[in-house]
């Protein structure tokens, strides 16, 4: 854990060049807007420890897999978030000599996010190595207002001398990826163009085709007026450049400006894009960035009033929240159905692909409440466009009949994992998609999802467990052998409590989706039924059999669930017991050393119980998670907000506030020594459910808002809006007092602390 960010309610604030922590920094500083973002690496030049990424959404690379040893059924490609190519950079040489903090005495360095606007700024002063010091403010941000465009202002002083600079403003393509399996670089060249006062390169991915065009245009001024300067062009392979000599007075800042459009073929014809590129230009350099700011601050200060959440009381926890937000909300806009929430966002490439369960299990929450109610569909409507592609991924690995086998991470609907544990065997996944219906349609309210999208995607992973369980004869019941839970750190382990718990749920679920189409719509049924050839007789018999002979480990002695078959046999420790040079045990340890320990990497009984919580009582929970919890390294970004929940309905409440800070500051803190690959978006989306779910204990039951909520004692009071059901509310809690406010749409009853309020 490392603190070296100080803490602000609204700002990200680093104080002094950490060249250590550098990389941390480059990812909790990062910008996006939903089309595009980067990293927070610096204009200038850096020979220090740097990772420079651009990213721009929906823009993939199939990289060929690289595994020790073939196994059938493996993808034969891994689909990896590309670093595309760069606009930031803005190189500066004076008497010959680089800018490079790495090679210079810095002082005042501060790097600021300002959370609220969306912009990075940085200043700092630096003396380089003949003694020439100079002064450099730099602000820069992707728009929220136009996904395609992204502006630097950057201001530098000489303090001591007057002598010439030299600024090379260039768009750069020949990136790569530092995650690339072969060492293969990923772009080729389409066009280039440099041109005093612009530069373009359109680049185009191998094997995917995706064409992005990336031009910049600059303006260098002092007192407000274009300073004389001489301009000349570079252009080598997959890059262009301005090259612009003008004079650095002491005493005198020199401002550049430096404005960026990004265009991608996934919203451009290819030939177009060129031309339009230039338009934009011309567009953003005749509004300026005073002009263009305003716009991309003021879709901020809208997003922020949909989903802010107050903490008064607590800066490290206010500050935790909004970043939470912040990157969540650059990340995925909703607006682009094609587009889904990648772990890593625009912060980093770890991980590759662009899909986890994590949209469903953890993001979908934040997004019902704070979105409109397009953004959520849109999210189920992209796994309904992959149907055919996980029946696909279903028969490379032997079902039939249109099992549908979701895959684990995925571009394109096409598995792109690698791991056999993961890839074949973390089967729970493909129901990660059922229950997100189970929750949108709980919260919407909009059933006839499951007549116009939905029972379709439910035939087919029903077929998927009816094929996946077998019949044993010895138990007399179903199991489900050979998986990974959500606990990646047990792999091929028999009856994964978890597992076989959604497995069995996900087909009754989809005999209550039945029910419904054919008593609203018998015509879809009947066409959905020719679709999918669905044989409803045998096929639903089979389900509710198994549904009612499913197996579930259990021990009666200590009457809490196993988390899979054997796991009593294990040495059971708990966490406090480990070193503290042992975690993180995945950095730490060998993974036969972890698979056969007790410890467990993120909820996997305790996910059951919190997806599922109205099925259990309050003592089976409490038992579980006395019981579990202990031995949880939480080594899972997604692991402590489902604690933070559950701790809360327990009454665990100085527990619960841990938990709340781990996963609100997992990456400001850097808790799991892996902030600098990028941050954890998805389980940002479970920063916000844990004060609304957690705290507020705001839960759906039968189409009705309920609330149970509580302060933590760190505070002195919170607030957070959702909207429900075209109204939207506001919930304060402070001290003994709760305070809903329906801030617009019609009167609603919710149910407060199990009382009902009518809200008006
Ligand atoms: C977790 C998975 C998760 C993935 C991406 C892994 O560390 O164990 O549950 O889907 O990260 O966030």
């Amino acid at each position: 854990m490392k603190q070296y960010l100080k803490q602000d309610e609204w700002k990200i604030i680093e104080e002094g060049l950490n060249p250590h922590y550098n990389k941390i920094s480059e990812s909790v500083f990062s910008l996006g807007n939903g089309r595009m973002g980067q990293r927070a690496t610096f204009e200038e030049d850096y020979s220090g420890e740097t990772h420079q990424g651009s990213y721009v959404a929906g823009v993939y690379y199939p990289d060929k897999t690289r595994v020790g040893w073939w196994k059938n059924g493996y993808p034969e490609y891994f689909a990896k978030v590309l670093n595309a190519p760069s606009w930031i950079d803005i190189k500066i040489k004076m008497a010959g000599q680089t800018l490079d903090l790495a090679q210079c005495q810095v002082e005042k360095f501060v790097r600021v996010l300002d959370m609220k606007t969306g912009l990075l700024q940085r200043s700092f002063t630096a003396t380089l190595p003949d003694g020439k010091k100079v002064e450099v403010e730099s602000k820069r941000f992707c728009s929220m207002a136009d996904g395609e465009i992204g502006a630097i202002r950057y201001q530098i002083t000489a303090l001591n001398f007057s002598d010439d600079i030299v600024l090379t403003l260039s768009v750069n393509a020949d990136v790569v990826n530092k995650d690339s399996n072969y060492d293969e670089k990923f772009w080729d060249e389409v066009f280039k163009e440099a041109t005093p006062g612009s530069a373009i390169v359109t680049a185009q991915t191998r094997k995917t085709f995706f064409h992005v065009t990336t031009a910049m245009t600059h303006k260098v001024e002092s007192d407000g007026k274009n300073v004389v300067s001489k301009v000349s062009t570079n252009t080598r392979e997959k890059y262009a450049d301005n090259v612009v000599q003008t004079e650095l007075k002491q005493d005198k800042p020199l401002v550049i400006y430096k404005y960026a459009a990004v265009l991608s073929s996934e919203n451009h014809a290819k030939e177009k894009m060129v031309e339009h590129a230039k338009a934009k230009l011309s567009e953003v350099v005749t509004a300026g960035f005073d002009v263009l700011f305003e716009k991309h601050a003021s879709v901020w200060a809208h997003k922020w009033e949909e989903c802010d959440i107050t903490i008064d009381g607590d800066v490290a926890a206010q500050q935790g929240i909004r970043f939470n937000i912040f990157q969540l909300t650059q990340t995925y806009t909703g607006e682009d159905e094609r587009l889904n929430i990648g772990p890593k966002g625009f912060t980093g490439e770890k991980y590759g692909g662009s899909t986890y369960w994590d949209t469903e299990a953890y993001c979908l929450p934040f997004f019902m409440s704070t979105a409109e109610p397009k953004v959520p569909r849109n999210l189920l409507v992209y796994r309904y466009k992959h149907l055919q592609k996980a029946i696909e991924n279903g028969m490379k690995l032997g079902f039939k009949d249109g099992a549908a086998f979701y895959p684990f991470v995925t571009m394109n609907g096409e598995e792109c994992h690698n791991e056999w544990e993961i890839t074949f065997e973390e089967i729970h996944r493909t129901s990660a998609m059922a229950y997100a219906m189970r929750d949108y349609v709980d919260y919407t309210g909009d059933q006839d999802y499951f007549t116009e999208y939905g029972l379709e995607v439910l035939i087919g992973i029903a077929r998927f467990w009816t094929q996946r369980v077998n019949w044993s004869t010895d138990k007399n019941k179903y199991v489900i052998l050979g998986v990974t839970g959500p606990n990646e750190y047990e792999n091929n382990v028999h009856n994964n409590w978890y597992t076989n718990y959604l497995g069995a749920w996900t087909l009754r679920f989809a005999q209550h989706a039945i029910d419904y189409v054919k008593g609203n719509d018998v015509k879809r049924f009947e066409e959905i039924v020719a679709k999918t050839k669905f044989n409803e007789k045998v096929e639903t018999e089979m389900w509710k059999h198994i549904s009612d002979n499913m197996y579930y480990p259990y021990d009666p002695k200590r009457k809490v669930i196993l988390q899979q078959d054997g796991f009593l046999d294990k040495e059971l420790m708990h966490v406090k017991d480990l070193k503290p040079e042992d975690r993180p045990l995945n950095q730490k340890w060998s993974w036969d050393r972890i698979l056969r320990s007790c410890f467990i990497k993120q909820a996997d009984v305790l996910q059951g119980i919190y997806l599922f919580e109205d099925d259990f009582d309050l003592d089976t929970m409490r038992r579980n998670f006395d019981f579990y919890e202990p031995m949880t390294v939480h080594e899972s970004s997604l692991s402590p907000c489902v604690h933070v929940v559950l701790a809360s309905k327990l009454g665990y409440k100085e527990q619960a506030y841990q938990f709340y800070l781990r996963t609100a500051r997992l990456d400001l803190d850097d808790y799991n020594n892996d902030t600098e690959e990028g941050c954890h978006i998805t389980s940002m989306a479970g920063t916000w459910m844990s004060v609304v779910k957690g705290f507020g204990g705001m839960r759906i039951r039968d189409g009705k808002l309920h609330f149970a909520p509580y302060l933590p004692d760190q505070w002195k009071s919170y607030s957070f809006r959702i909207e429900f059901r075209g109204r939207v509310l506001k919930v304060k809690v402070a001290n003994e007092k709760v305070e809903t406010v329906l801030e617009h749409g019609e009167q609603l009853e919710v149910i407060m602390n199990g009382k009902p309020v009518l809200l008006k």
